[in-house]
């Protein structure tokens, strides 16, 4: 029989990837904001570094919450996208790693969103409004991270785009 075969136990287990998810995004946020030369881009990178350890905290506290240990598993789709970031940081020209870097970050924040959006789903359907706060929290800094990345991302391309015509 297959181990995860009922809603909680699914429940727990996407924490688990959620909790890894986060703290694979915490280590390519250290290394993005060291390759990062953009200010603007950089500090970007720094902020959400801090924000990614309460993201962490968040979910420590939700498996409490819900009587469960912390236990961490492998997030596939994140490793992807950190071995991604990796080959950005070897492969990509410096005048163009910044927005190499900033477009990279969009999908991170995408992917996290998601993961979000179905672990609060489930928790509505637990009835665990506690729980539902603190993923929210989470989705919210997701969400507006989203947005900045982009409009960084936008800047740098335009930028690129100028020095190509002249
Ligand atoms: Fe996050
Ligand atoms: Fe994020």
């Amino acid at each position: 029989m297959a181990a995860i075969n009922d809603g909680r136990k699914l429940f727990v287990h996407k924490l688990g990837e959620a909790l890894n998810m986060e703290r694979t995004v915490l280590t390519m946020l250290k290394s993005n904001e060291q390759a990062a030369t953009d200010p603007e881009v950089k500090r970007l990178f720094s902020h959400h570094r801090d924000e990614t350890e309460g993201q962490i905290r968040n979910l420590e506290q939700v498996f409490s919450s819900i009587g469960e240990k912390a236990a961490g598993h492998t997030c596939y789709g994140m490793e992807g996208m950190k071995k991604e970031g990796q080959d950005a940081i070897e492969k990509v020209a410096p005048e163009l790693l910044d927005g190499a870097l900033a477009e990279g970050a969009t999908h991170v924040e995408h992917y996290e969103i998601a993961t979000y959006n179905g672990l609060i789903t489930h928790a509505e359907t637990m009835g665990q409004q506690d729980v539902v706060a603190l993923l929210q929290e989470n989705l919210e800094q997701e969400q507006h991270t989203l947005q900045e990345v982009e409009r960084s991302a936008q800047r740098l391309a335009q930028r690129v785009a100028s020095r190509a015509v002249r």
